[in-house]
């Protein structure tokens, strides 16, 4: 039987360079430093988005091994003491606990993995966002995966056409549920259009049912129980002979969707193709930022990244975003540039509601 690779995405938020915009390069080092004399690993890269570290790992230990998520945990442990000696911005604010506890889901920073048996070639391709929440990959994993418009391979490749299968998680109510498309794709969207509610897992292939996508779900705030920022997701994509092709994985960012989040994890924006050296948010802490890198993988070894986003084919969805952020920026405090009450219960509102909340009186 052909082995299988495990790979992990394990991404925090551990103190900000400067306020909520970037990593400050001593921690980039650190991590790098601590992964590099860790023996558990096949290989790794190291890498940030905006105010969030990213730590790209391959192992043969398996998702959610305890290992590996304490490696990691160890990590940001040790980033988080540097942040604190540079009084950087929030240090170890997503990190909830204080000790480890056999598995980093649920302890603040977010993960996505996959275990798989490694191709003749292996393309992936490694999303990841800051200033905006899990449901941030709902639009582009429809798109990828769904939408023949989108991906021509749905249509034209005989080895895709008979669609895949989407495993939705209702993060509220802790439920999953698993669609067929296309047979099932008006159920699909009724709840995946809400992307604070449903959010896209994982999707399979659905002649194989081998894993082809898999993102980090966790809200943080409702782990919290109040506000920390938002999630900030990753989401990891295998493409190619049977998966979508790369160019068809990117094609739903040459649109820059709304998204959550932004400043104060509060409003809605577009989301910004963004290249590595250029995705530091910064108008009005954003606009919300995406990065993709893309690996092959060779027995395991991350060959890459190719940073894709900093293709000039991107420019124009970075000035439509740009554009848009102009005009919604101008509504300043109103809704729909402002989330919705429902979705403010987690930021600082409950705390302006409490000191008010007296002075409402009956109507009669
Ligand atoms: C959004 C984010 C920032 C902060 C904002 C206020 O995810 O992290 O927009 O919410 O800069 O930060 P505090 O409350 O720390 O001053
Ligand atoms: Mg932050
Ligand atoms: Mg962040």
């Amino acid at each position: 039987m052909n082995k299988k690779i495990t790979l992990s995405v394990i991404k925090a938020d551990i103190g900000g360079f400067v306020g909520h915009s970037s990593v400050h390069s001593d921690l980039l080092e650190k991590a790098n430093e601590m992964l590099g004399e860790s023996n558990l690993l096949t290989d790794f890269h190291v890498t940030h988005v905006g105010d969030d570290i990213n730590l790209i790992l391959t192992h043969g230990k398996g998702i959610d091994s305890e290992e590996i998520h304490q490696l990691a945990w160890d990590v940001f442990i040790a980033c988080t003491e540097l942040a604190k000696k540079l009084k950087l911005y929030g240090a170890g604010q997503d990190l909830l606990g204080d000790a480890f506890s056999g598995n980093i889901r649920g302890m603040g920073p977010g993960v996505a993995e996959m275990e798989f048996v490694e191709r003749k070639s292996e393309p992936i391709v490694i999303f990841m966002a800051d200033k905006t929440e899990p449901g941030a990959w709902n639009y582009p994993l429809y798109k990828m995966f769904a939408d023949p418009f989108n991906t021509a391979g749905l249509v034209i490749d005989p080895k895709m056409n008979c669609g895949f299968k989407f495993e939705i998680h209702d993060l509220i109510k802790n439920k999953k549920v698993i669609f067929n498309t296309p047979e099932e794709l008006y159920d699909l969207l009724v709840f995946i259009g809400a992307s604070g509610h449903y959010c896209v897992k994982s999707v399979f292939h659905k002649d194989t049912g081998d894993i082809a996508s898999t993102s980090s779900t966790q809200r943080l705030n409702l782990m919290a129980g109040r506000y920390v920022g938002k999630d900030d997701p990753v989401c990891i994509v295998r493409c190619q002979s049977g998966f979508p092709a790369v160019g068809e994985v990117l094609e739903p960012f040459s649109n820059p969707y709304m998204v959550s989040g932004w400043m104060r994890g509060s409003h809605s924006g577009p989301l910004m193709p963004s290249s590595l050296d250029k995705c530091n948010p910064t108008r009005f802490d954003g606009p919300p930022r995406v990065v993709g890198l893309g690996f092959q993988l060779a027995e395991g070894k991350l060959i890459g990244p190719q940073d894709f986003f900093a293709d000039t084919s991107y420019d124009n969805a970075r000035r439509k975003a740009n554009e848009i952020a102009d005009y919604i920026r101008s509504m300043g405090p109103f809704e729909p540039h402002r989330l919705p009450l429902d979705e403010m219960e987690y930021t600082t509102l409950p705390l302006v509601m409490e000191r008010l909340k007296d002075r409402f009186e009956d109507i009669d």
